[in-house]
């Protein structure tokens, strides 16, 4: 008879501790294969903004077991709108007669099951349980063993990181390296985890400035997968990057001064030059970021500075180069540098910005003229030659 692992659990968030755990299961009871199965929040958590939906979880699994061999997902019309774990577990035994089945999920949900009057049905079979952290019944789970039940226990040698504890990670915008890179990637662009104030930058904005900004995200987070930045940071600036842009100068400038952001005349009466630091302080008061890197993201985005970080370069290159973006001289030149260097990319930006200020018969501003210096000392051989055909405004 085929020996089949069905792995139940929240995967709230999903991760490689999950991954790992499967892989031991697999190893002590030689199992062919494994189907892994997200199951039912209640429905608070369901809703609530510190867990991922029923369809995110789903996704999250699908994505980390890209690559893995003898993984794979029960199909999603089995966990869309299932009642409980229960209901699961008798389905797939109805589907899985000529296997047997072994339920790998942790001691705490064994025990929430095993309380229940319909377990009945289910107590012959197979379960391989493992313990969180906060498991403390190891009374109970030693009484289900001596009534009969077949319940082996699977280890791995570090302790498990807590679901919760996973989540106030993502809260502090850490990217965890106990998940896959694609999977943080796919929470970022869900907007997972974090409180969702979407609905409400999305009024501050026209549409065109609303899809640049959902533009400028994804293209910061494709950067920072691509250039191993912080992903969930780069997301956030990315979306917010521009949120004070549609302002008025007048309004732009009250701020300005209200914070004591500048005292350059020629700042504060330029939109332009105004937004990014303007659209750092609205960041922080209107939609509570509070991350430093985020917020000098959106701070420099226009015009860059000396010792630009990781993500200041990701926010800067992105929104110049984002698919919503109307063609511009240039435009195409710095799209290819993007896929070599972000410096290079981000000198060429700064490069088209002066040279089509300069045409209009305007100074180019300090700031602008600094952040040009910094990266020409900047570029390596490497990034030079990448460059040699692009010409340096006067
Ligand atoms: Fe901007
Ligand atoms: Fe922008």
């Amino acid at each position: 008879m085929r020996r089949v692992g069905v792995f139940l659990d929240d995967f709230d968030p999903f991760r490689f501790d999950h991954l790992n755990l499967a892989a031991a299961a697999k190893e002590a009871h030689g199992l062919e294969k494994l189907i892994f199965v997200p199951i039912p929040l209640p429905d608070k958590k369901e809703k609530s903004i510190s867990h991922a939906r029923i369809d995110q979880r789903y996704r999250m699994c699908m994505i980390g077991l890209m690559g893995q061999s003898g993984m794979e997902m029960i199909p999603y019309g089995l966990v869309y709108q299932a009642e409980s774990a229960l209901s699961l577990i008798r389905k797939i035994r109805r589907a899985y007669t000529d296997a047997k089945c072994f339920f790998i999920l942790s001691a705490q949900t064994l025990l929430r099951l095993a309380a229940q009057p319909q377990f009945k049905g289910i107590r012959d079979s197979a379960f391989i349980c493992f313990r969180t952290p906060d498991f403390k019944a190891d009374g109970v789970l030693s009484s289900l063993v001596r009534e009969g039940l077949d319940i082996s226990e699977v280890r791995l040698q570090q302790e498990l990181l807590s679901d919760r504890d996973c989540r106030r990670q993502f809260a502090a915008l850490t990217d965890p390296a106990w998940m896959d890179r694609r999977v943080i990637a796919y929470i970022a662009l869900e907007g997972a985890y974090l409180p969702d104030e979407r609905k409400q930058l999305r009024k501050m904005l026209t549409t065109h400035r609303w899809e640049h900004s959902l533009g400028v995200q994804q293209t910061s987070i494709r950067l920072a997968l691509t250039y191993g930045g912080n992903i969930l940071k780069a997301s956030q600036a990315g979306l917010y990057h521009d949120c004070a842009k549609c302002l008025t100068v007048k309004e732009m400038r009250h701020i300005a001064e209200v914070h004591h952001l500048t005292n350059s005349a020629e700042v504060l009466h330029s939109g332009a030059l105004l937004h990014g630091p303007v659209g750092a302080v609205i960041a922080k008061e209107r939609f509570s970021i509070t991350d430093g890197e985020v917020l000098d993201a959106i701070r420099f985005h226009t015009t860059g500075r000396e010792n630009m970080t990781l993500t200041d370069l990701i926010v800067f290159v992105a929104d110049a180069i984002e698919p919503n973006r109307e063609n511009y001289e240039g435009l195409e030149r710095i799209r290819a540098l993007a896929r070599l260097s972000l410096k290079a990319a981000a000198l060429c930006s700064l490069y088209t910005t002066k040279k089509f200020i300069s045409s209009r018969g305007r100074e180019y501003d300090e700031q602008g003229l600094k952040t040009i210096a910094w990266l020409e000392g900047e570029l390596n051989e490497q990034e030079k030659e990448w460059m040699k055909d692009v010409v340096k405004p006067i």
